[in-house]
């Protein structure tokens, strides 16, 4: 696991730089590849850091395992080239994002509509503002006046629903496509 966690080490034997960079970019494309399809809470900052391969963009459909993911925890998985936000929720998150009401919403939905399972929120993790990607994925993230996701590019806020509440975005986080394979498993698109 270490290996894929440290491609800027790899290699650099001097002498044959052509061939020694050619090598990592493959081990790196693979791996990357490996690493959405799979599941794993570090995945997202590396694959975040390159283009996804070709391979990874084509594919239509990704299965994701959640069993690693505890309650109050988030995974960002790439998908069709975009980060798919997944969240399982805590009781105090679920409970708040149902109890909105809904006449206060710039993009009404009730959190019912937005979640096949209320401890699973997916959702595509691009601000509908200017397609930024919003915070809130990591513990230490701002998470905004409500709870869920911020968007610092122009300030705006997402509850815990992933609706939008404050700020110049017009929708909320959209939901993509899935199906629950197993109670711990979803299958993307
Ligand atoms: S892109 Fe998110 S607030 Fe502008």
């Amino acid at each position: 696991m270490s290996d894929t966690t440290h491609p800027a080490g790899a290699g650099g034997q001097g002498g044959h730089e052509g061939e020694g960079a050619t090598r990592r970019d493959f081990l790196y494309l693979a791996t990357a590849a490996v690493g959405a399809v799979g599941v794993a809470s570090v995945a997202w900052p590396f694959i975040n850091s390159m283009n996804p391969a070709a391979d990874t963009l084509a594919l239509a459909q990704i299965d994701v395992d959640l069993s690693p993911v505890q309650v109050g925890q988030s995974i960002t998985v790439t998908w069709r080239g975009k980060p798919v936000f997944i969240r399982r929720r805590t009781d105090q998150e679920i409970a708040t994002a149902e109890q909105v009401n809904l006449a206060e919403l710039p993009d009404p939905a009730p959190d019912s509509a937005r979640v096949q399972q209320p401890q699973w929120l997916v959702m595509v993790g691009v601000c509908t503002h200017l397609g930024c990607v919003p915070l809130g994925q990591k513990p230490t993230d701002p998470k905004g006046d409500y709870g869920g996701w911020f968007c610092p590019c122009h300030g705006s806020h997402y509850d815990t629903s992933g609706r939008i509440r404050r700020g110049p975005a017009p929708l909320n986080l959209a939901v993509p496509e899935y199906a629950f394979l197993t109670d711990t498993s979803i299958r993307l698109g």
